[in-house]
């Protein structure tokens, strides 16, 4: 008990009227975290950099992180605080940050604009549809919470089983995982259940095909040994005819 009375505000996952985080922003909690969310930093790491939106940046530690490795970061929170901080460590670091006093339910997402949106530990559900439509074809979306089971460690949680995977159902999944694991805003510091996704918005088929690295035109051929291929719309096809070479 004595480190919840040295921390009063019960829970930091419901919390999010504006400026609500703001004293424990102003303050050394330590609950804040500093180093970007370890999802994130491996979602990343082999992905060419593009345009990143941070939803709920917070005091900025995963914006932070993505301008350091050359993405070009817009991040907002209701939080003037934590906005404030963000900044203020961009400008301290010299590195280029969009931050702005905002909410998500008033946000503007826009259409297929982002290569990476963030939601580490924020309201997700609401905005589930916005954030898919937001998404550049070959974006991803990393998000990571409370799985409604935690409730037996902590008075928290947020997704029930698989509710992610229906919630972007609409992408492409490249990792999801269901797991007891310490969370990065823990007050307990004690293992949680943890929902952790990273999924990408599939990239429009288009017309054509490949042989050999090199694009071959819908309707165009290749030879694999003796047999004539055709580049049909939904890939090659074995014709009946022979290849000459
Ligand atoms: C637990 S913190 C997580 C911060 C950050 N995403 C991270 O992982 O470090 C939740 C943050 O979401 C913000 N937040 C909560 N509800 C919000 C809303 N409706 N609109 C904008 N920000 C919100 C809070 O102000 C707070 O900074």
């Amino acid at each position: 008990m004595q480190r919840l009375a040295a921390f009063p505000l019960l829970c930091v996952c419901a919390l999010g009227q504006p400026g609500e985080y703001n004293p424990l922003y102003a303050g050394n909690s330590e609950v804040l975290v500093r180093e970007p969310n370890r999802l994130l930093v491996e979602a990343v790491r082999n992905r060419k950099p593009g345009r990143a939106l941070d939803v709920g940046m917070g005091q900025g530690r995963n914006a932070i992180f993505l301008a350091k490795n050359g993405w070009a970061v817009t991040g907002f929170d209701s939080s003037d605080e934590g906005v404030r901080q963000a900044k203020a460590e961009a400008v301290r670091l010299g590195l280029q940050l969009t931050a702005s006093v905002d909410t998500i339910e008033a946000f503007a997402f826009g259409a297929e604009q982002w290569d990476l949106i963030v939601l580490t530990y924020e309201p997700t559900k609401a905005i589930a549809p916005k954030v898919v439509g937001a998404l550049r074809p070959g974006g991803i979306v990393v998000v990571e919470d409370r799985h409604l089971d935690t409730k037996r460690v902590w008075p928290a949680g947020t997704f029930g089983d698989n509710e992610l995977l229906s919630l972007f159902a609409g992408l492409r999944v490249l990792r999801y995982e269901d797991v007891w694991a310490r969370p990065d805003w823990s007050v307990m510091k004690l293992d949680e259940r943890l929902v952790r996704l990273v999924a990408e918005k599939p990239i429009p088929r288009t017309g054509g095909c490949v042989w050999e690295g090199k694009a071959v035109p819908a309707g165009g051929n290749a030879c694999w040994e003796t047999a004539l291929l055709r580049c049909e719309p939904e890939g090659w096809k074995f014709t009946r005819e022979k290849c000459e070479r």
